[in-house]
């Protein structure tokens, strides 16, 4: 059942509900009034005997029994089976009961009338000592008229109560459903293949807004993944290409020309040196997906400064000539995966000498933070990068010099791996440079 059947079957229900309580009431405000009438009918026709003698000896006034007064009250007496009339009512002095000189009624019953303004009665008999029969009865008119203004009234409220639910209920399908099937149309069309469709979402603070601007928002990610996940796999076929090409024109080479050994050498290094390159490819993307899926898995607590000072140590044995140094305290707690960390570390410092000139120095410098985690800032004293490429660095396979960097080896994927390592211990990594240098890469682990 939908949210708006549900609302208007909710809406007849209690209108239902408003109908039968309004009944019950007229009925037993009637049923109230009517016993108040038979109150004064029963006082008289247990002890007529007063009432009778004296209106028939006065014809006028008479004292009635307390509590009873005798304005309203038709009193008739019944002799030689005929009606005849003593009191009337004062204000209805034609008022005559419809009953037959034989009717008896020992408790009080409604009948109509044979004249006067009243349409009805409530009447009881009562037998006197000579045999005669006195007739009492009450016009019905006032606790008629009652009940008839009270249903009046029920019925306009239950009106107004009827127009304000409908109001109420409008504003609810209108603020809260109407959105919801405009949403559900626009996920229809995307997911049908237009993807540039998007919730028109009123502005304001409703929650129906709301679920439209996080929707947006949820299809804007989910079609950037896509698209990124379709230049990734674009980039990675293409960085393959290169080297699969390389290969089959080294093989071709070697099935249709003579080559002599110093060409076979020359074409097996090759060879060997693209297949190099293509396990590095293929072993970063598996790093970067492992990380993506799994995250770390290993951590523990360790000391970042001995990592450190053995990176730093182990640089200079490549690089003699160059100018590293290392800053940090004795000792630089972390919980993390160690050869992990290490590993994001080491490319941050291995781009350093990678992508400087020799004579530039480089800096290691690790700190504890005031969160109980350390920062590694890597700083190299070389030309720096423009500005233009500092903010795509850590996307996967991007590089500042494509075509120089991949001869020196580079994938491009070596800042993404950083960037996965660091998110995956919940830390946050960055570059600051200049054009001119010095370019800072910092890595923070919490
Ligand atoms: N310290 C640096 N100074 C100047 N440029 C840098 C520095 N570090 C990185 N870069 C630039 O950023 C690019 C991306 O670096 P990244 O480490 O991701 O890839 P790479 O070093 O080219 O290849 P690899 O995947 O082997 O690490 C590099 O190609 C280089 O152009
Ligand atoms: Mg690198």
């Amino acid at each position: 059942m939908t949210l708006r059947t549900r609302l208007l079957a909710a809406l007849v229900a209690l209108l239902v509900v408003l109908g039968v309580a309004g009944g019950v009431v007229t009925v037993l405000q009637r049923d109230y009034l009517y016993d108040q009438l038979d109150e004064q009918l029963q006082l008289l026709a247990e002890q007529p005997g007063p009432v009778m003698n004296r209106l028939i000896r006065n014809g006028g006034q008479v004292a009635a029994p307390p509590a009873v007064t005798l304005t309203n009250m038709y009193v008739g007496l019944i002799r030689d089976g005929e009606l005849t009339t003593l009191l009337a009512p004062t204000d209805d002095p034609d008022l005559l009961p419809a009953i037959a000189p034989t009717d008896r009624f020992e408790r009080p019953a409604t009948v109509g009338t044979a004249g006067g303004e009243a349409a009805q009665v409530r009447v009881m008999t009562a037998v006197l000592l000579n045999g005669r029969v006195a007739v009492f009865a009450l016009s019905t008119a006032p606790a008629d008229d009652a009940s008839n203004r009270l249903v009046t009234t029920l019925v306009i409220v239950a009106l107004v109560v009827l127009a304000l639910l409908a109001l109420i209920a409008w504003w609810v399908i209108r603020l809260g459903l109407r959105p919801i099937r405009r949403m559900t149309e626009a996920a229809d069309a995307i997911s049908s293949g237009a993807t540039d469709r998007r919730i028109d979402v009123a502005p304001g603070p409703t929650e129906a807004a709301r679920l439209g601007r996080a929707l947006n928002t949820m299809i804007d990610t989910s079609q950037d993944a896509e698209a990124r996940m379709r230049r990734f796999v674009a980039d990675a076929s293409h960085e393959l290409r290169t080297p699969l090409t390389t290969l089959r024109g080294y093989s071709a080479l070697h099935t249709t020309q003579q080559l002599d050994n110093a060409d076979v050498a020359d074409a097996m290094r090759r060879i060997n040196q693209e297949a190099s390159r293509m396990t590095r490819i293929v072993d970063d993307l598996l790093d970067l997906t492992d990380m993506d899926e799994h995250g770390v898995t290993h951590r523990a607590p360790f000391d970042l400064a001995t990592a450190l000072r053995d990176l730093v140590a182990d640089l200079q044995v490549v690089q003699p000539d160059r100018t590293i140094t290392l800053r940090c305290p004795g000792q630089l707690p972390v919980v993390g995966d160690r050869d992990r960390v290490v590993q994001a570390i080491a490319a941050l410092a291995t781009n350093a000498l990678r992508h400087t000139p020799e004579h530039c120095a480089v800096e290691v410098v690790g700190i504890p933070t005031p969160s109980g985690g350390a920062r590694v800032e890597v700083t190299d004293r070389g030309p720096g990068i423009a500005a233009e490429h500092v903010p795509h660095l850590f996307e996967r396979f991007y590089r500042v010099d494509r075509g120089r960097v991949r001869s020196a080896g580079g994938n491009g994927l070596g800042l993404a791996i950083v960037a996965g390592i660091v998110s995956a211990h919940g830390g946050t990594c960055g570059v600051e440079s200049r054009p001119g240098g010095p370019t800072t890469f910092w890595v923070e682990l919490p």
